[in-house]
């Protein structure tokens, strides 16, 4: 497929994913959102691919919502297109998806590492909300994915205030899973999904499905889901393998079933 506003590369089972508007920093316009749904879609459905990972460059992940195309929307426009449901592309996305994050990431721009699996920040990210400035509020799951990711504190802070925070305190606050050295983000998030990519897919899926579950439901709920998929890993070839493995001193081989 060809893409104008992401670039798109296949490192064995692992997808990766750049936004490619440098000059206006990685502002998410509706198109380069639709070309990233396409691109999460097919890496999803493609058997050959475990894990998916999304960057942007040195200087931003994202900036946001891209202002310029939002600035004469009006209300009628916004609703009748039903601006921005269209972004909730992850949703439906069954492998993980692992942010790497380098400089900004505001607005629209946190909110899509939040809408990942895992986020892996460079040591100059800079996270926040700053749509208060723009005499809006966020609207891409900032005020709900921000409170259950970090606190309601920190996202009352970041939303009502518009500052950033840095890598440190994203990481502190639960955003983010680790920090690496700038120099260092693609290798060591690649390295993840790699590792991520080459276990049991199936096995990766349930888990991702099952942590998500911690978000959406009652613990109760989540606990009973947990436990029936838990059990149902007992009829996986790679369940067999793996614990075999075990056993007998050696590495596994999964096949993915
Ligand atoms: N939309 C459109 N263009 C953007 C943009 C955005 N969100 N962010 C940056 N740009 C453009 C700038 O207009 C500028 O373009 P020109 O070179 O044509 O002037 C270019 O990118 C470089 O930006 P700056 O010159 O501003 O770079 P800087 O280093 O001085 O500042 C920054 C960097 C602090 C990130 C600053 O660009 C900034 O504050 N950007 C806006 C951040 C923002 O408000 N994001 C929220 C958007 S609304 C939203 O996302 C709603 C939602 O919930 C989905």
């Amino acid at each position: 497929m060809n893409y104008e506003f992401i670039t798109v590369e296949q490192k064995g089972r692992v997808g990766v994913i750049t936004l490619n508007r440098p000059k206006q920093l990685n502002a998410l316009s509706p198109a380069l959102m639709t070309e990233l749904g396409r691109a999460l879609g097919a890496l999803d459905g493609d058997a050959g691919i475990g894990a998916i990972v999304i960057t942007g460059n040195d200087k931003a992940f994202a900036a946001g919502a891209d202002i310029s195309q939002m600035k004469d929307f009006s209300y009628m426009h916004a609703y009748l297109t039903d601006y921005i449901t269209g972004w909730e592309h992850f949703r439906a996305l069954r492998k993980p998806v692992i942010a790497a994050v380098a400089g900004y990431a505001l607005g629209g721009g946190n909110e899509l590492a939040m809408q990942c699996d895992i986020v892996i920040a460079a040591e100059n990210a800079k996270f926040g909300q700053p749509e208060i400035n723009l005499g809006i509020m966020p609207g891409y799951g900032g005020t709900q994915r921000l409170p259950r990711f970090t606190s309601k504190a920190k996202a009352m802070d970041l939303c009502l205030t518009a500052r950033m925070m840095d890598a440190q305190e994203a990481e502190r606050a639960g955003l983010v899973s680790r920090i690496v050295p700038l120099e260092k983000l693609m290798e060591e998030t690649f390295a993840v999904a790699d590792k991520i990519a080459n276990y049991s897919l199936p096995v990766v899926m349930m888990i991702k499905e099952s942590i998500n579950r911690a978000y959406e439901t009652a613990l109760a709920e989540g606990v009973l889901f947990e436990r029936r998929v838990f059990q149902s890993q007992f009829s996986l070839e790679d369940q067999k393998e793996g614990m075999a493995a075990f056993l007998e001193k050696r590495k596994p081989t999964f096949k993915h079933r």
